[in-house]
């Protein structure tokens, strides 16, 4: 019988947990939405991103227990900001200040704590920028302020604190004096990269933009032919599909975008007297 008690009080402090920590994995999901769609956008128009991916976590509850032991926190909604936690990595160091910036001008979050870690990095050459921010959920109960921490930092500064991160799993927080040493040197190592990489950002920029203006381009070339597929004209429709084969080929942007302004001429003919182009479509009959 005692076994049995056990397991039943077993499953009540997991189903505490599952309520104090639902409100959180809400809003972990809500933010790497919302993070993800900043970079679809600008992507979508063609523009520079200063995200190159997202993650996200909530706290595990192992986790969580112990730092409340270590801490000894009476009140884990105010004093933990880190049970729900948003990673934005970027290419340059300049992206990681345009992304404080984007967080700062937004109306659905707002920034209650900033840590510069990059300015003043860590005794461990830890370097990212932190903005601790409060973001309100909505669930069935009502609204509800969630404390976020949101990592912001290079992918050099990112792969540099993935490593030390294991290592300090391994060695049990104890890294052994000589590769903390060799760390720290490894830490300086990749933000000179990144300084470098700084130095060159306007040409890298510049070409990753052409490459995502081209991107869409054929994009947009393709969703032309397929009209015309749709329309019954599968004659044109080849035509304009080897006619991009070859501009494509050719990586000639000149020729995908010429081909794109002649679809349109083309197409435009089917969408006289304000006769909707997607009458015709199969899929709508
Ligand atoms: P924590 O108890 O770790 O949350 O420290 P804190 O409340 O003083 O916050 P701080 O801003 O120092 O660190 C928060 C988070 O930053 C950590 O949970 C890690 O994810 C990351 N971090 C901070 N220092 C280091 C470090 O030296 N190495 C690595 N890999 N990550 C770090
Ligand atoms: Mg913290």
């Amino acid at each position: 019988m005692a076994g049995k008690t056990k397991r039943v009080n077993d499953i009540m402090e997991y189903e505490k947990w599952d309520e104090i920590l639902a409100p959180y994995n809400h809003a972990v999901e809500e933010l790497k939405v919302k993070f993800k769609n900043i970079r679809k956008e600008f992507m979508a128009k063609g523009d520079y991103c200063p995200i190159e991916f997202v993650t996200g976590r909530r706290k595990k509850i192992s986790s969580i227990i112990s730092k409340i032991k270590r801490l000894n926190v009476q009140d884990i909604e105010t004093e933990l900001d880190d049970i729900a936690g948003i990673r934005i990595m970027c290419q340059f160091v300049e992206d990681i200040y345009a992304i404080v910036d984007l967080i700062k001008s937004r109306n659905d979050m707002t920034v209650i704590a900033e840590k510069d870690y990059i300015t003043n990095y860590k005794e461990s050459g830890y370097r990212s920028y932190h903005v601790i921010i409060k973001y309100p959920i909505n669930s069935i109960a009502g609204a509800k302020d969630i404390i976020c921490e949101i990592q912001i930092r290079t992918l050099a500064m990112n792969f540099w604190a993935t490593i030390e991160h294991s290592l300090k799993y391994k060695y049990d927080h104890y890294i052994p004096d000589t590769l903390a040493e060799r760390l720290r040197r490894a830490a300086d190592a990749a933000f000179m990269l990144d300084q470098e990489m700084s130095e060159i950002r306007e040409d890298i920029m510049n070409a990753q933009s052409m490459y995502q203006v081209k991107a869409i381009a054929i994009r947009d070339t393709l969703n032309r032919i397929q009209e015309l597929y749709d329309l019954g004209e599968t004659n044109k429709a080849m035509l304009y599909q080897r006619k991009l084969d070859l501009s494509q080929n050719d990586h000639e942007m000149k020729e995908v975008l010429e081909l794109k302004a002649e679809l349109d001429v083309l197409l435009d003919q089917y969408r006289v007297d304000g006769v909707n182009r997607y009458v015709h479509d199969k899929q709508y009959e």
